[in-house]
């Protein structure tokens, strides 16, 4: 596998899901395949769950790990022709090629502008990564995917359905900031080939983009939404048009007990980072039935089955 951004990288996504759930059971398996191979990761911006996953996944492989914070003072140039005499000192072209020097993997973590959307919807920076990168380039979230996440969370569906097709409902939820619709879009990318029953809730003005949420059903009583449903997935995005807005924080959008208890004995899912008793009260992040922290659990084996066929190949 050359590149991990999307499922459409993927010629068998349940397969690697099931690959994912094999390294689960036997992290150590392939522990001499990484031997004298190295990740490269790149953050753009911050990170907890996929910088330390991910690492993880690396080490259970047996690779080693060089990370970078790529904001602090390394300004990189993505365009061509350009006169570089302003605080861009690096040209991706070079900086990719190097950095392929070092790296057998190299890991990009990048976010939306949320102001730009032509640029964020190319996946501009990722993209440009991979073109003048010699070696195998993941995807650690872009201006519009999270294909790791995804795929952790399509193992954590795996693990927890009791119907062989089980119904999920993707919820918005409020947040103080505008948030990229990456983890919205993936996520729906990702159900879209797996065995189940999705419906999308959300305030109206908050349709996703028809790349990802075309033939998805839309409720918009999320109410209604959560009746009967076996998984409930939340997050918060910013508007698609007009793209990146705030255009609701209305709080009665927060996922509740009273309403997970309309669900079938229904899961609660987040990618986190979540804030309680904005997007979801403490009472649902406090029970049995939040998977919040098997989610994150499952971000090192969807990594790890990501990087073995990246460096098994
Ligand atoms: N879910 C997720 O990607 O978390 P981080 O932002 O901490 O990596």
């Amino acid at each position: 596998m050359k590149k991990f951004t999307s499922v459409h990288d993927v010629p068998d996504p349940k397969t690697l899901v099931q690959e994912a759930m094999s390294l689960k059971a036997n992290p150590f398996v392939h522990d001499a395949l990484g031997r004298h191979k190295t990740l490269v990761m790149l953050f753009f911006n911050p990170s907890l769950r996929t910088r330390l996953s991910t690492e993880k996944a690396a080490l259970n492989l047996g690779m080693s790990v060089i990370s970078m914070n790529a904001t602090e003072g390394w300004q990189l140039e993505f365009q061509d022709h350009v006169v570089m005499n302003s605080d861009k000192a690096e040209h991706i072209r070079e900086a990719a090629g190097v950095i392929s020097q070092y790296a057998d993997v190299i890991g990009v973590r990048t976010f939306s502008s949320l102001t730009d959307h032509e640029r964020d919807y190319a996946d501009f920076v990722l993209n440009r990564f991979i073109e003048f990168a010699s070696v195998p380039v993941v995807s650690l979230e872009s201006a519009i995917r999270h294909p790791l996440q995804s795929l952790a969370d399509c193992v954590t569906i795996e693990e927890h359905k009791t119907k062989a097709r089980p119904k999920v409902v993707l919820t918005w939820a409020p947040h103080p900031r505008a948030l990229p619709q990456a983890v919205a879009n993936s996520f729906i990318e990702w159900m879209k080939v797996m065995d189940v029953d999705l419906t999308v809730t959300h305030p109206p003005g908050y349709e996703l983009s028809p790349l990802f949420a075309e033939g998805v059903p839309i409720e918009y009583d999320q109410r209604k939404a959560f009746e009967g449903v076996d998984f409930i997935y939340c997050k918060n995005w910013s508007a698609y048009a007009p793209y990146g807005q705030i255009l609701n924080q209305d709080p009665d959008w927060m996922v509740t007990m009273d309403k997970m208890n309309l669900t079938d004995n229904g899961k609660f899912m987040h990618c986190l980072p979540v804030r309680r008793n904005v997007k979801v009260e403490d009472a649902v992040l406090n029970s049995p039935i939040s998977l919040v922290l098997q989610q994150a659990n499952n971000r090192t084996y969807a990594a790890q089955a990501v990087l073995r066929r990246m460096i098994g190949e």
